[in-house]
């Protein structure tokens, strides 16, 4: 854990807060109320804990308001000097992939397989947010998602619980790790993950939904990326909204105290999410307020988002003997350590300068943007290398409706972010090309307009076509599903009609989930895929498709043949007829499976050995292996390892990843490379609940992607 307060201070000011003042700390409030001035009377009675700087319950596909630093820090200046004890107030706002500088979306951040990067670009938000007067970010998302007509599956790290855990470690470093000094002073957020848990598996897709998840599948799959989380310090967790197994997630003291607080010993504050305490009564759990707040008291929430049940109803319940004042002390003595160990009564105000002050680090984000654009880009064909475009003679003609767009490429949770501070993909064309090598449709052109315009050119004078299609951001992100995940109405067809014309076609598609691209992969010459990438979108594309940088882009969840294969994941446990129950009219194998994207260049693996055959439980494993780039450019290799559990006392994946590393290669050049596979990435938890590595037969999978064959086996004994 990288954070620690010391406990005496905790106590101290616990000590000095009345019934109603311990309970105004489990509160959260939105600052955009109607009333400022009842606002400024509860935070001056003490009946306010913290604040989030969000107008609607929909932050991410809303537009929303944020107040400035200057009313910030007069609300905080109320707090703190004219409430009896002068507890500071927490602000909480949704950064999930930038603030002002928008970064690609979490899915697209993750196909970068760049931890270091990853951390970069949430350090920088954590940067720009705090000075805008941010303190705590709901962020990062550790949903397990499978079913990519849900809208959220945009705003996770994908399908694989340890790559899952991966990132979301990499992404609260960024947020909260600070070498010297107190988390406030340095820029720092507090991080939150969220959903505990199981929101992800919401039924067919939808939103808010049930949620039937196995004791083992909890354990197993949703679980580790939280366990994960904490580990590397993660301050709060988010309780989900949705119903799981019979109670809310909100709920559920078996989930929140029993798997949260007491297995996994999470020493900081869980916050509700957005009324999901209050939302109890809607899902038939809770009779009235003061029952749903009874419930999640009980549960271990131990602060309310937005709805008011804890702020109505805490101090009867305890009256009637119906809440313990050790509950309500635990809750507080959470929410004050985390308030210290930030640095608030420190420093509570946010400086005005620093906030104007953000040009001093927009070239630097800028260039993390660009590179993380550059990176989160996957390559999923290329016939006859038509990429890069290299030539500078080349002409080139390029269409489709997300040509010319900026809101679409922000993505969803874009809240700080500025349409005009997009680089779209025909700004970045422009930089690239002189005018006369480059054919553009128009920005208001329908599609029939753009296959019209497009036919009427001479295509023997052209070096190719690019066709720009994919989801606005509107189509992914919070209550945003949809029933088939295809491309939006008429751009199949506009890229079927682009095919027609015999010229190279390279089709660029950009979305905020995994699509059904089986028509569109026949037309293409090329197929490029890029998640919603932010305000470098285009520059960044432009690296890939020139060559400018090798593409190293690599897909962190599958992508089916058709909608109807969801769930489609690499990680599917073994079944007893292999070889049959696929479907009549289909098999069940994915478009594109996790981990694939091509590169510029070709590698090999050779002479895979491990140190040794026989581990004892508990023994690292160390791999060694040779790469080579044996292409015509450099590259960057992007190795995955994976492992198989031959026999086990409960059913596993077929294949589970369990490392993966990057290596940049020159023409020619070979690595021997040296990897420790940690023997808990081994392990998994049994039917009695204990993580075990159990004895026997293993495999290790190393390759390119999830489908990979150069196996190399070993045993592990008691
Ligand atoms: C979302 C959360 C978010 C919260 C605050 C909820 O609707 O589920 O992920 O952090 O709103 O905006």
């Amino acid at each position: 854990m990288s954070w620690a307060v010391d406990e005496r201070l905790v106590e101290d000011k616990l000590s000095q807060l009345s019934l109603v003042e311990k309970i105004g700390q489990l509160c959260q409030e939105t600052a955009e109320c109607a009333d400022m001035d009842a606002l400024r009377e509860r935070i001056r009675g003490g009946k306010v804990g913290s604040l989030i700087l969000a107008s609607t319950p929909f932050a991410g596909s809303e537009a929303q308001v944020c107040l400035t630093v200057a009313e910030l820090n007069e609300l905080q200046r109320v707090a703190v000097e004219e409430s009896r004890r002068g507890v500071p107030l927490l602000f909480g706002r949704d950064i999930i992939h930038g603030h002002r500088t928008v970064f690609p979306v979490p899915l697209g951040q993750a196909c970068a397989w760049n931890l270091e990067l990853i951390e970069a670009c949430s350090a920088m938000a954590a940067l720009e947010a705090s000075r805008a007067g941010v303190h705590w970010t709901f962020s990062p998302m550790l949903d397990i998602a499978r079913d990519p007509r849900w809208g959220r599956v945009v705003e996770g790290y994908g399908e694989d619980p340890f790559y899952v855990g991966e990132c979301g470690a990499a992404v609260i470093r960024g947020y909260q790790n600070v070498a010297t000094g107190s988390m406030k002073s340095q820029g720092k957020l507090i991080a939150c993950a969220k959903h505990f848990i199981g929101y992800g598996a919401a039924e067919g897709g939808r939103d808010y939904n049930t949620t039937e998840i196995t004791e083992h599948s909890l354990y197993n799959i949703y679980v580790p990326p939280f366990e994960r989380a904490l580990a590397e310090g993660c301050m709060t967790v988010m309780s989900a909204f949705n119903e799981i197994n019979g109670e809310s997630a909100s709920g559920s003291r078996r989930l929140l105290s029993g798997i949260l607080k007491e297995r996994l010993r999470f020493q900081g504050f869980v916050v509700s999410d957005w009324a999901s305490v209050w939302e109890m009564i809607e899902h038939g759990l809770a009779a009235d307020e003061s029952d749903a707040a009874r419930i999640a008291m009980h549960a271990g929430v131990d602060m309310e988002m937005v709805t008011t049940t804890y702020l109505d109803c805490l101090e009867a319940l305890h009256a009637a003997g119906q809440l313990p004042m050790e509950r309500i002390d635990d809750a507080v003595r959470r929410v004050l350590r985390i308030k210290l160990a930030y640095g608030l009564f420190e420093s509570p105000l946010t400086s005005v300068s620093v906030a104007s002050d953000l040009v001093q680090t927009q070239t630097e984000a800028r260039r993390l943007a660009r590179q993380a654009v550059q990176e989160s880009v996957v390559l999923l064909k290329n016939e006859k290398e038509i990429l890069p475009l290299g030539r500078k003679e080349q002409s080139l003609l390029l269409v489709g409706p997300l040509l010319h767009e900026r809101d679409a490429l922000l993505g969803t949770w874009a809240m700080d972010g500025n349409p005009e501070d997009v680089c779209s993909y025909s700004d970045a064309a422009r930089a690239e090309w002189s005018s006369d090598q480059l054919l553009m449709s128009d920005e208001r052109a329908s599609m029939d307009q753009m296959l019209a315009y497009a036919q009427a050119q001479d295509v023997n004078r052209l070096d190719a076509v690019i066709v720009f299609v994919g989801e606005p951001a509107t189509r992914s992100g919070e209550n945003h599903c949809i029933t088939e995940i295809e491309l939006p109405d008429g751009q199949v067809e506009l890229v079927e009609g682009l095919a027609k014309l015999e010229c190279p076609l390279i089709v660029v598609v950009t979305s905020g989930r995994p699509l059904v691209l089986e028509r569109v992969i026949d037309c293409a010459s090329a197929l490029v895929f890029n998640f919603h990438g932010g305000v470098e979108s285009g520059t960044g594309l432009l690296d890939v498709l020139v060559g400018r940088v090798d593409a190293t882009g690599r897909l962190p969840v599958s992508f089916p043949k058709t909608t109807g294969q969801i769930p489609i994941y690499y990680n599917r446990k073994r079944v007893g007829r292999p070889w049959a129950g696929a479907y009549l009219n289909m098999d069940a194998e994915p478009q594109f499976t996790f981990g694939a994207g091509l590169s510029y260049t070709d590698f090999e693996l050779e002479g895979a050995t491990l140190d040794k055959i026989n581990y004892q439980a508990g023994e690292d494993i160390q791999l060694n292996v040779s790469i080579t780039n044996t292409g015509q450019r450099s590259g960057v290799a992007q190795l995955q390892i994976y492992a198989e559990d031959l026999v086990s006392s409960s059913s596993r994946p077929k294949r589970f990843l369990v490392g993966f590393l990057r290596s940049h290669l020159d023409v020619g050049q070979c690595e021997a490379v040296d990897y420790t596979i940690p023997s808990e990435r081994l392990s998994f938890v049994n039917r009695s609940q204990d993580r075990v590595i159990e004895p026997g037969e293993f495999r290790l999978y190393l390759g390119f992607d999830a489908s990979c064959e150069m196996m190399v086996p070993f045993n592990i004994s008691r």
